[in-house]
């Protein structure tokens, strides 16, 4: 049961709202910001077509980088609430320069960011908290990442320090491999986010992700969520943005998050009040639960994208009202969040090529779908100059459903999938395999 009724009150004025970002995460947030009545409208910058599809919602076109046009359109539409999805706008000081100029904002500042835009300064930081996470190694030359990777007895993963749009990370089998990741890193595969390189332990076990709606001191927390980073089946292939989710995530016991909430949530938000950093928005944990217990792989300062396609259906009207708490330090800690008894789960579908070189600009034809319980949230489309809806990006569709358990929900998901094509339409057919039941004899 929630604390929220239908009559629940908004703090302030909430008629409209302004979601900054272009994919799959931002039309599943304006989809679910929508259901609330206060709400009489949600802008997009930019969206994408997939955003025009959603009821109150329309893309707007401004360049954020223009500051003073910016400040000055948003005033015009009465922005009551500005939600940033993306991370690089975060990094960027997007939220700082938005609250100093009065806007209420979901999303950290600068300063809250550096915990995804640097994940030197990451690991520092949970270092310093005593938050559980694997050993690493900051280097800022290929000589001493040699050293070490010849030195070391265990098997290492290499980052690129910076924001690489999920593809910073490298999990070699071999020392050389892990030297040819680093040299590539120091060689500029990512411009500047490659300066330093982390090398670190290679840890095992299962992966969660927890996401935390935080006001700067205090944070509820939203259902969990497992992704599905790599991009073949059997969890084979290139690391990715994310192929598929589901939540809730059953390997998240009532015991681990225990734990979890007391080695690492707490601790992390002590920490962020500790060094002064007010951050009202979402903290993303990606967490590894390992023999020795959960660990941070990761911290994210918005939401995950597919994960946030995933919980958004779950989520009832009162969602808006918790950013909205979030944005102006006023959350209780006490709030429930009034989900669905339903589980859902989420199947991406990619262009051909994805996460390497992919061609965009295919049409997308999308058969016959019941739409009860189900959502197809644009990732990465347009329209041509003929109306028609085209591929876009190298994720195109988050093909979202909910029912009472995952083997229905994935049912739907992919009966749905078939009646959706474009030219080198390509998914993983196991999304969830953890949760299926039906799995292994379906297969
Ligand atoms: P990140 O972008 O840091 O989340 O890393 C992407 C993926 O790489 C994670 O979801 C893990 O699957 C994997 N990974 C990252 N760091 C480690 C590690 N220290 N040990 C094992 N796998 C890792
Ligand atoms: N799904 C992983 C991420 O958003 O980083």
């Amino acid at each position: 049961m929630s604390i929220y009724s239908k009559t629940s009150k908004s703090l302030s004025k909430l008629e409209n709202i302004l979601i900054i970002g272009n994919g799959g995460r931002e039309n599943s947030l304006a989809w679910a910001i929508q259901k609330n009545e206060l709400v009489k409208k949600v802008y997009l910058i930019p969206g994408n077509a997939g955003s025009e599809r959603i009821n109150k919602c329309e893309r707007i076109k401004i360049d954020i980088n223009n500051k003073n046009d910016l400040v000055e359109r948003l005033d015009f539409l009465k922005i009551d609430l500005i939600v940033i999805g993306p991370e690089i706008p975060l990094a960027n000081g997007l939220a700082d320069f938005l609250r100093k100029n009065k806007f209420k904002v979901f999303g950290p500042g600068k300063d809250g960011a550096k915990l995804e835009y640097s994940k030197s300064w990451a690991k520092d930081f949970m270092q310093d908290a005593n938050i559980p996470t694997a050993n690493f190694w900051k280097v800022n030359s290929l000589e001493k990442a040699k050293e070490i990777i010849y030195s070391s007895s265990i098997p290492i993963v290499v980052k690129a320090d910076g924001l690489a749009s999920g593809k910073g990370v490298f999990i070699p089998d071999s020392k050389d491999e892990c030297i040819r990741a680093a040299e590539s890193i120091f060689n500029g595969k990512f411009g500047k986010s490659g300066n330093v390189v982390v090398l670190e332990e290679r840890i095992q076990g299962p992966e969660v992700s927890v996401f935390a709606l935080c006001d700067g001191k205090k944070y509820i927390l939203l259902p969990s969520a497992q992704d599905h980073k790599r991009l073949n089946e059997n969890d084979k292939g290139p690391n990715t943005g994310g192929m598929g989710a589901y939540s809730p995530a059953p390997l998240l016991t009532e015991d681990y998050l225990d734990i979890i909430i007391k080695e690492i949530i707490e601790p992390t938000i002590n920490e962020l009040n500790k060094k002064n950093i007010d951050y009202k928005g979402v903290i993303y944990f990606g967490l590894m639960i390992t023999e020795s217990g959960p660990k941070v792989i990761e911290y994210n300062c918005r939401f995950g994208d597919p994960e946030c396609q995933t919980i958004m259906p779950l989520m009832d009207q009162s969602f808006v009202l918790l950013l909205e708490k979030c944005a102006m330090g006023k959350l209780t800690g006490f709030e429930k969040i009034d989900t669905t008894d339903k589980v859902s789960g989420c199947v991406i579908a990619t262009s051909k090529g994805y996460p390497q070189e992919y061609e965009t600009g295919f049409p997308i034809k999308i058969g016959k779908i019941d739409l009860t319980d189900c959502q197809i949230f644009d990732s990465g489309t347009c329209f041509n100059e003929n109306g028609e809806l085209i591929t876009a990006g190298g994720r195109v569709l988050s093909i979202v459903c909910q029912d009472k358990d995952f083997d229905m929900v994935f049912e739907k998901a992919y009966k749905n999938l078939n009646e959706i094509n474009f030219d080198g339409i390509y998914f993983r057919n196991d999304i969830g395999h953890q949760v299926r039941k039906n799995f292994s004899k379906e297969n």
